[in-house]
């Protein structure tokens, strides 16, 4: 590995074919911004410094390159002349610089580390003044080509524009990728002109002006090619997209993950994955989800920001920021928001929203329920169709439920109130007031049954039928649909 290393970043193009708000490089694929990728692939080079060249909406870009890796040196290039005289914005902000150069680009998502480092490697063992990245393509229009002479030396790289009709035959492409010896390009980078079809200052110059001081130049053919490839619009940002997606996965397997089916799957580059996962179709495990060995996760999951716990079952869940306990169970149709924690072997069931709640060990909510900012001890059970009411309109309140409760169906908690440990509640409880450890809660009143209903106030239907074919008693003393009687609450 290269000791006195600069690696340079260029990132101040416009990307106009992305057409978008977003500057290019901030596009994301995998979970992390391309420039994101390329950032954490030079890190591999263990590198001196690393200077980012911005211009075009450096507002958005400086900032996010700075977040990335505290202590980058910005570079700012004002106006966007070329590549060559981005360089020289480069060199100009890293200041003395000696050792070796490596310049990237910061839309080649896919390019990785240890190509970098071989790359980077193979330059100084070969004592180059200038080493290029480059790959053979089946579609090389629009790279610049690398053009040898019948040894096989490199003798310049001819832009797409300023080829003539056999140079642009050629296959080897540049990937604007380079190694470079860094007191070279400081003799070199003044010398660059803009007399060519764009009328830019091209980095590629190097190679001539390196030949013509009797330097050495060579291309360092990448076979996997994909990794040099950059993106210029949103199609190849989906292509590539799938194509990391592709590789982490493939990785994951090596590791020890089952993938049912990799077509419908992602996973984010961050996100960390134990041997004996399972990921069922149409998962997503996105940002830097945790899960533990043995954990099933989907079909059809989404988590973002989550952790799962070893042999969790996590089944057709939306997820964020939550953590799901060792051996708990998730799913069907769960809607987990953050601050969400399910304790060990616990039990968030079929349409059940939670939000900044957290459950002990064992603790179910199996069925129906809203579960906002609560606490629910261990080993408790709460009734299908609970809504723990945690907004007054103007502020939201905390409901705590202690260990071993069982509450009944239907309740409505209304925060902020406390259960106690081993309490129940019985179905249909609006629960007002704080319930003592052991006790029951009631609070509908008793049941009232009015005989013969029925057959008083809907005389003539199939229930008036039906209750009387039941042998349903008649009202004591007459036509209750004149007394005055309590009606259903149903609107017809
Ligand atoms: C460049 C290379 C070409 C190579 C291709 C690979 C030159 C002259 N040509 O062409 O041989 O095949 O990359 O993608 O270098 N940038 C700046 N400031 C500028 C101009 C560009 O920072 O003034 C940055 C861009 O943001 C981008 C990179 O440099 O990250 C390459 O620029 P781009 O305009 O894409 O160069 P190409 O014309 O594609
Ligand atoms: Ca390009």
């Amino acid at each position: 590995m290269p000791t006195d290393l600069t690696v340079v970043v260029l990132a101040a193009g416009g990307g106009t074919r992305m057409r978008s708000k977003t500057p290019k490089v901030l596009h994301e694929l995998a979970g992390r911004s391309m420039v994101g990728h390329v950032l954490a692939a030079v890190q591999d080079l263990e590198p001196r410094r690393v200077v980012a060249v911005v211009g075009h909406q450096r507002e958005l870009v400086g900032p996010h390159v700075e977040e990335l890796l505290p202590g980058v040196v910005l570079a700012v290039q004002e106006e966007q002349l070329g590549t060559g005289h981005a360089m020289a914005m480069a060199m100009a902000a890293a200041g003395r610089t000696s050792g070796t150069v490596v310049v990237a680009c910061g839309d080649t998502p896919l390019l990785a580390g240890d190509s970098l480092r071989a790359f980077a490697a193979e330059h100084e063992a070969a004592q180059r003044a200038v080493s290029i990245l480059s790959g053979v393509v089946e579609d090389p229009f629009g790279y610049g080509r690398i053009v040898r002479d019948a040894e096989g030396d490199v003798v310049a790289i001819v832009e797409e524009k300023d080829a003539d009709a056999d140079q642009r035959e050629l296959r080897e492409i540049n990937s604007g990728i380079y190694a470079l010896d860094a007191a070279f390009l400081a003799e070199a980078l003044p010398r660059i002109g803009n007399d060519n079809a764009k009328g830019e200052y091209y980095l590629t110059d190097v190679v001539h002006l390196a030949r013509e001081a009797g330097l050495t130049v060579g291309a360092h053919v990448l076979d996997d090619v994909r990794q040099t490839e950059g993106v210029n619009d949103r199609a190849q940002l989906a292509v590539l997209g799938a194509e990391l997606n592709r590789r982490i996965l493939d990785r994951w397997m090596r590791e020890g993950v089952t993938v049912m089916d990799p077509a419908t799957t992602w996973v984010d580059a961050d996100v960390v994955l134990a041997p004996d996962v399972t990921l069922l179709p149409g998962t997503q495990l996105l940002g830097v989800t945790v899960v533990a060995e043995d954990a099933v996760v989907g079909p059809d999951t989404t988590l973002k920001d989550c952790e799962v716990g070893a042999g969790a079952r996590v089944v057709r869940t939306h997820g964020e920021l939550a953590v799901i306990g060792a051996g708990a169970t998730v799913g069907p149709f769960s809607y987990l928001r953050p601050g969400t924690q399910l304790g060990a072997e616990g039990k968030i069931g079929a349409f059940v929203e939670t939000k900044n709640a957290q459950i002990g060990a064992g603790g179910k909510v199996p069925h129906l329920s809203y579960v906002g900012d609560a606490e629910i001890g261990e080993g408790t059970n709460i009734g299908a169709g609970t809504i723990f009411a945690n907004y007054d309109g103007v502020n939201k309140h905390r409901t705590t439920v202690g260990r071993h409760a069982r509450t009944g169906s239907n309740n409505t908690f209304v925060a902020p109130v406390a259960i106690g440990d081993g309490a129940s509640t019985a179905g249909g409880t609006v629960v007002r007031r704080d319930v003592p450890p052991g006790a029951l809660a009631v609070s509908s009143g008793a049941q009232r049954n009015i005989p013969g209903w029925a057959q008083t106030r809907r005389s003539g239907t199939a229930q008036a039928a039906a209750a009387e074919a039941a042998g349903g008693a008649r009202p004591a003393g007459g036509d209750a649909s004149h007394n005055g009687g309590p009606g259903v609450g149903d609107a017809g």
